[in-house]
């Protein structure tokens, strides 16, 4: 079992030595000492942010105090207490299959600083997170990424996409269903715990999704100090026909050029079932001095242009969004439910060795997987990367294969598209 506390497993070894080879110093980071203030200070140097002031340091503080934070130290620098590269880990769960979760790695705030990059810091720090994590039990790491083009090369690749959704309201006349619930506007201040408790409904159904945070609810409703738009902050509530609140939509009002053509930018809309999804939607597109509406994070084929009569007044744009990476063939496979039955052996090259070796992944026709080690040939072949983007669902074999990332003979590629078709489309819908 994945232990749920991280933050006292050691320091991976082999990126110690290799660091200290550089003269560099690898540290856990005590969210509770006097080291955070400065890790939060490399940390937000390294995503190009502000200092943190004072008050900022003591929210993070409160926010990451189960993280597994560690920094990279340069002692010989003019500011040796400050981090020279930062890392952020801790135990979550991946849902895989509605209503069936995984634990996850989740790994944040990677930065290494301007003065010290390219000289391998982050190889060092993310081999040693994918180590630590392997040793502690962990099938799955997962990260979300600033560019596409860091972290392939250690064997992520994206599992979960996600749109962020502009709709033109002009053209958006409702024609979706008519919730029979009520709309409400609640306070800024009760929406983290409102927050939490219809997103952990929503997450645990839907695969590629992970759970939120005390810290991010308070960042999405304008409660931590660096807020840009607390004041502006609104929100809604929707109830169904038995009281039970079922929705929240979180967003601000954009002043444009004309005054009555605002954007409303969405912060969080989370509906827990199609009534208040639609409710919410409705909301938004019908709100009075409104011409565009924002919604990033959005379903990959948004649902809300099939409740409007135009679909073109919804432009969707579409990203990678959450990055797996496989440490436990058998484990990460079978954590799923199929959709339908598959004898196949997959053969995956794993240069960091996790996943490496030819496994015998047997499903029966109720959709569940055994998966083992095999002398046999593989029927597919494919790196690690390849095996994290199947793993959900969220692409197809035949795809990955036609961009030479999966080989196999095309009928036996079929087999696994049909197997793995998810039984809802993975989707990320909160930073990390
Ligand atoms: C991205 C970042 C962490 C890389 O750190 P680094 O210590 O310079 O990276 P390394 O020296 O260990 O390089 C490892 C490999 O990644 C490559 N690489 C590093 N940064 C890259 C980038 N931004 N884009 C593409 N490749 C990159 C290196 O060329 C090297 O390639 P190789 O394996 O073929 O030799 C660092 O540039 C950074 O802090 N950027 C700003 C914050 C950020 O974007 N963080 C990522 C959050 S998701």
């Amino acid at each position: 079992m994945a232990p749920t506390q991280t933050s006292t497993l050691p320091l991976d070894t082999a990126s110690s030595n290799a660091l200290a080879e550089s003269g560099l110093e690898y540290a856990l980071v005590d969210p509770d000492g006097d080291a955070f203030a400065p890790f939060l200070r490399s940390v937000s140097r390294g995503f190009l942010g502000e200092e943190p002031t004072a008050e900022e340091v003591e929210s993070a503080r409160k926010s990451l105090r189960d993280r597994r934070l560690t920094g990279v130290f340069d002692r010989a620098g003019a500011v040796p207490e400050a981090p020279v590269a930062t890392v952020d880990s801790w135990a979550s769960e991946l849902t895989v299959s509605p209503g069936r979760t995984l634990p996850l790695w989740s790994i944040s705030a990677v930065t290494v600083a301007p003065t010290h990059r390219r000289r391998g810091i982050a190889r060092a720090m993310l081999t040693g997170e994918l180590r630590t994590a392997a040793a502690a039990g962990y099938a799955l790491a997962g990260l979300t990424v600033t560019e596409a083009t860091i972290y392939g090369r250690w064997g992520f690749s994206p599992a979960a996409w996600a749109s962020d959704v502009v709709v033109d309201t002009s053209r958006a006349r409702w024609t979706g269903p008519v919730a029979p619930g009520r709309l409400d506007f609640v306070a800024p201040e009760s929406l983290p715990e409102r927050l939490a408790a219809v997103h952990e409904r929503i997450r645990v159904r839907r695969p590629g999704a992970v759970p939120g945070w005390e810290g991010r609810w308070r960042g999405v409703a304008g409660l931590t100090p660096e807020s840009k738009d607390a004041k502006k902050i609104r929100a809604v509530a929707y109830r169904d026909l038995d009281g039970v609140e079922r929705g929240i939509l979180v967003y601000t009002l954009d002043e444009r050029e004309d005054y009555t053509a605002h954007d409303l930018q969405v912060r969080a809309l989370f509906a827990d079932g199609d009534e208040s999804l639609a409710a919410l939607w409705r909301f938004a597109l019908e709100h009075d001095l409104v011409a565009r509406v924002k919604a990033d994070l959005q379903p990959p084929a948004p649902p809300v242009q099939w409740m409007i009569s135009d679909r073109r007044a919804v432009t969707a744009t579409l990203t990678d969004h959450h990055w797996l990476r496989v440490l436990d063939v058998p484990r990460a496979l079978a954590s799923r439910d199929y959709s339908g039955a598959l004898d196949m052996v997959f053969g995956i090259d794993d240069p960091l060795g996790f996943a490496h070796g030819a496994w015998a992944v047997r499903i029966d026709a109720g959709g569940a997987a055994v998966v083992e080690p095999t002398d046999a040939e593989p029927d597919v072949r494919m790196p690690v990367g390849a095996l994290a983007s199947l793993l959900l669902g969220g692409v197809r074999a035949t795809e990955l294969a036609s961009a030479g990332l999966v080989a196999g003979e095309p009928a036996r590629l079929g087999e696994i598209d049909g197997a793995f078709a998810p039984a809802a489309t993975p989707l990320l819908d909160i930073w990390y």
